[in-house]
């Protein structure tokens, strides 16, 4: 019988509970408090601070199956394996076990669990570095398992080094599994190092012991962690045998809701191009139905998590075109994407009609702008001798047309132009400073900036939260989202309509009132229902039972949330709203500082 993705997700639990782990729920896809990354990308990215040290209200002993976005490899999309969302199986040991459990029993899921035969197995460790030595208990430890010494391989950081997420943080050297997929070597020196396709990387094991600092220095961490990370489509695909994730029980309707849309050619005869096609479609509304349905979910915009949202909705459109899908296609796709998954992601459900007006409007829009768009780049191609579009007309094309500035390249290359592309960051450097944008950069730093001047941000921020529900006499006013750099403190709401300079006033009082309270801020570890009982705020995304923080300020605030924060409200100084403005539909965004 054929392991589906249902009963992977659920033998991965259950090993890891036997082995003294907590099942713990997905986090959000939308990063809170971190400035460095846009999107979840590894099942430790919501860990971070307890990786850094913070004890887990869950212990030591973690495993989940996260949803991640990874953006970097979108033009890959539309090979055999790669997705630009992806769910990560992962188990942690915060300063507990390390290699001598962690590599038998990644022996034992594989060939046991997964019924992976021993042979078929190649892994790689690292072969040391003036930061770290040669990991040579882990190799012994493989051998001992029952792995060839010809299937372990050395490598170097490249390969064999992982993290951090971001630009600072946790991380270390790793140990990675691959499925020897019995093609031939490519050559003498063929090794998962090489991407002649005999071996897929499909689980990554990291031995995290030390600290990426901002001057990219290293430093041992407080306590050694295992950070582990098995891709679920590639593992489906590779144990099936299948010729691409897009086969797997997590793709095959979504596929079959493409094909049975498309022109009949794409079913019948489809050449290469109509299968990438048909690819990209499926990744790119998978993805964006979950970004569009996640807790944190965010709407299309010119901005941050908006903006790769837009792109991903309108290359999924332009795909789509060429293989004959329709206006309504995509919203009907993103349908199939929710009953896909609703079991196991309920906030698509709960989403479901919101995501799909969002993909149907976004559509509108592109459908509108791309024709007025594609003329005036036709213009521009005639004129040019050099075949170079240059920065500002590429600009142009995305600040007036809306054409993402990949998809500009794209149809340049078909044809056979190319783009300025420093030309266009500049020009684009150039506008977000003019619309005072500027403050939207990324800041170095991150959930690894445990600072004291980001920690007062983030009691601020809470204090703000409970303020604007009671100057605005509206408890369904939620946080939509949140990002903290050292300087400011930026919140979005939920709130249909601009704040009168009263209600700013009021708010500020609140929150300084607090302040001057000088009330402790205290930390308890409840169940999540515990937490609703007491009337704590926050996303309730956790599941039945499981244990959260939550912080209380006084009378002030009762929020659920990882921390961390300042000791007493005291310390946070005067607090100043600099901003109070629109966001997009229904949400309003603050900008804030602490002085
Ligand atoms: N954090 C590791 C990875 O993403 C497990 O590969």
């Amino acid at each position: 019988m054929k392991l589906t993705s249902v009963e992977l997700r659920k033998k991965w639990i259950e090993f890891f509970r036997e082995r003294g782990h907590t099942p713990i729920s997905s986090a959000s896809l939308i990063p809170e408090n971190d400035p460095t990354v846009l999107f979840t990308t590894a099942g430790m990215h919501p860990l971070v601070p307890y990786l850094l040290g913070q004890p887990h209200p869950e212990g030591k002993r973690l495993c989940d199956a996260q949803k991640c976005v990874r953006t970097g490899d979108i033009d890959d999309v539309g090979d055999s394996s790669h997705c630009t969302f992806f769910e990560m199986l992962g188990n942690w040991s915060l300063g507990d076990y390390f290699k001598k459990e962690m590599v038998p029993w990644s022996y034992e899921f594989l060939t046991e669990v997964l019924k992976i035969a021993p042979d078929r197995l190649a892994v790689t460790v690292f072969e040391g570095d003036a930061d770290c030595p040669r990991d040579d208990e882990t190799a012994e430890l493989w051998h001992k398992c029952g792995i060839k010494k010809e299937n372990i391989f050395y490598l170097g950081k490249k390969h064999n080094w992982w993290g951090p997420a971001g630009q600072t943080g946790p991380c270390g050297p790793d140990t990675e599994m691959f499925f020897d997929t019995g093609k031939p070597k490519c050559c003498d020196a063929c090794s998962p190092a090489c991407d002649c396709g005999k071996y897929v990387e499909i689980w990554n094991d990291v031995f995290m012991q030390f600290n990426k600092n901002a001057d990219g220095s290293f430093s041992p961490l407080k306590q050694k962690n295992v950070d582990t990370g098995m891709g679920l489509e590639r593992v489906l695909m590779n144990v099936h045998g299948l010729k691409s994730v897009y086969d797997t029980d997590v793709f095959a309707p979504i596929v079959d809701g493409i094909k049975s849309r498309a022109d009949s050619r794409v079913t019948d005869a489809p050449t290469d191009d109509d299968i990438r096609a048909v690819r990209v479609v499926a990744d790119h509304i998978r993805t964006s139905t979950f970004i569009l349905g996640d807790e944190r979910g965010v709407v299309p915009s010119n901005v941050d998590q908006g903006y790769i949202l837009r792109r991903l909705l309108r290359r999924a459109i332009r795909f789509g075109t060429t293989v004959g899908l329709k206006k309504g296609d995509y919203s009907q796709i993103a349908d199939i994407v929710v009953g896909l998954y609703k079991d196991v992601y309920p906030e698509l459900d709960a989403a479901r009609d919101k995501i799909k007006s969002e993909i149907d409007a976004e559509e509108e829009r592109f459908t509108k702008t791309l024709e007025n768009g594609i003329k005036e780049f036709e213009k521009l191609c005639r004129f040019l001798q050099d075949k170079v579009i240059p920065g500002k007309s590429a600009f142009r094309l995305y600040d007036t047309y809306g054409f993402p500035l990949e998809m500009t390249v794209e149809m340049a290359r078909e044809r056979g132009f190319t783009v300025d592309v420093e030309g266009f960051e500049k020009k684009f450097e150039e506008h977000k400073n003019l619309s005072h944008a500027g403050a939207e950069q990324r800041f170095k730093g991150g959930l690894a900036d445990t600072g004291e001047l980001t920690a007062r941000l983030h009691t601020a921020t809470h204090l703000l939260h409970r303020a604007l529900k009671t100057v605005l006499n509206d408890e369904s006013v939620n946080q939509r989202g949140s990002n903290i750099t050292p300087e400011r403190l930026r919140f979005d709401f939920s709130f249909g309509r601009a704040m009168t300079p009263e209600e700013v006033k009021a708010v500020e009082d609140k929150v300084n009132a607090a302040i001057a309270a000088d009330v402790p801020v205290v930390c308890e570890e409840m169940t999540v229902e515990q937490a609703k009982a007491a009337g704590a705020v926050g996303l309730f995304t956790s599941k039945y039972g499981e244990k959260v923080k939550v912080y209380t300020m006084g009378e002030f605030s009762k929020e659920i949330c990882g921390g961390p924060h300042a000791a007493r409200t005291g310390e946070l100084g005067h607090f100043r709203i600099v901003k109070e403005q629109s966001s997009s539909a229904g949400v309003r965004r603050i900008k804030a500082v602490l002085e």
